[in-house]
């Protein structure tokens, strides 16, 4: 997560922009600062996700608790001709692109002829991530060129390049991570920067059991508690803070009003932490809330295409509806 150095790299046909250096690493120190001083304390999910973090999320994906990885990963895998978009000349613009498994799940399904013509833009906060996947993937696709974008999806969406005719790819239920005014702003600007013609392939985590959604939380081999404790490294490498992350349990359950996963980090005692130049006071107890991961239903399809002003048109599921794919049109 690289705050502070505009870095542009161009080997082979992949090129590199850093975008995150116009945010600037001040404002991050006191976005994390004020979340800490708020009741109840929170850090946003987008601080997860350093090479380590990266790393422990892709480990996740394959744990066999975490289904939703595996679910809509089948689902792309059999689009096939099913999906109504010509890739003649596409630019495939991929939000949270992680590792690019999943882009490469449908690149498989595309003629060599039509690859390459298209360009692929893997768009992540982190740098780290964007490297291994770009690399990987030029070797196992012939692609007309790919250009990673480091920025903050959130604040820096209008950064995305406008080459011609898009397919925005937002796949994992990442838009999950966001509440629902987030989610709402999140559409909106999306919806406004899209141009006829473009459309967004969007993956989203559907209400369920709650047993399946907690144990997908709690994995036996703690993984995801890995992955929640670590963002106190990402928040100490920062801010300069001293949190100590064996003070600190991973807590992780349904919020059925708000059908939603919540994780948490709580206090294992009192604990005093110093934030570069001031010190809070966590109680024994307390939590510190890093991430939400709503779950929706079929009218959360359609209202985010409204929120987006774009239509719905197609839906494709797994067999036990636990996921959904949606493709929306700007027409
Ligand atoms: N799409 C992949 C990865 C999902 S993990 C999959 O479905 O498996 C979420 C991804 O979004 C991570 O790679 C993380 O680095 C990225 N991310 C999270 N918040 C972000 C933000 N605010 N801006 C840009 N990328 C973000
Ligand atoms: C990236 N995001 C959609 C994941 C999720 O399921 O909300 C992040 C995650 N958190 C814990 N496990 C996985």
């Amino acid at each position: 997560m690289n705050y502070t150095h505009k870095k542009k790299v161009d080997k082979q046909n992949i090129e590199l922009i850093n975008y995150l250096p116009n945010i600037g690493i001040s404002s991050v120190v006191k976005e994390i600062t004020e979340g800490l001083n708020t009741t109840p304390k929170t850090i946003s999910p987008k601080f997860f996700y350093d090479g380590k973090g990266s790393d422990l999320f892709e480990q996740i994906t394959h744990l066999k608790e975490y289904y939703p990885t595996r679910t809509e990963k089948k689902i792309i895998s059999s689009l096939g001709e099913k999906l109504d978009v010509s890739f003649e000349n596409l630019n495939v613009i991929e939000l949270g692109s992680g590792d690019s498994s999943k882009i490469s799940l449908l690149f498989n399904q595309i003629s060599a002829d039509e690859l390459k013509t298209v360009t692929y833009f893997p768009v992540d906060i982190s740098q780290s991530a964007i490297e291994k996947s770009a690399s990987e993937l030029i070797q196992q696709f012939t692609l007309k060129n790919i250009t990673g974008i480091i920025v903050d999806f959130f604040h820096q969406l209008k950064l995305i390049p406008k080459p011609g005719r898009r397919l925005f790819c937002f796949f994992g239920s990442t838009i999950g991570n966001f509440d629902t005014s987030q989610a709402r702003d999140f559409m909106k600007q999306l919806g406004s920067t899209m141009q006829r013609g473009d459309s967004l392939l969007l993956g989203m985590d559907m209400v369920k059991d709650i047993s399946v959604l907690e144990s997908a939380y709690n994995d036996k081999k703690g993984i995801t508690a890995e992955f929640n404790k670590n963002i106190l490294n990402v928040v100490n490498n920062l801010i300069d803070s001293d949190f100590s992350t064996s003070d600190f349990k991973h807590y992780a359950f349904f919020n059925g009003k708000k059908n939603r996963i919540e994780m948490h980090l709580k206090a294992l005692k009192d604990v005093e932490v110093n934030l570069g130049s001031e010190k809070i006071h966590i109680s024994k107890g307390e939590t510190i809330h890093t991430e939400n991961s709503c779950k929706f239903n079929l009218d959360d399809i359609e209202k985010f295409g409204m929120w987006a002003g774009l239509k719905t048109a197609q839906v494709f599921n797994d067999p036990n509806k636990w996921f959904s794919l949606v493709y929306y049109r700007k027409n």
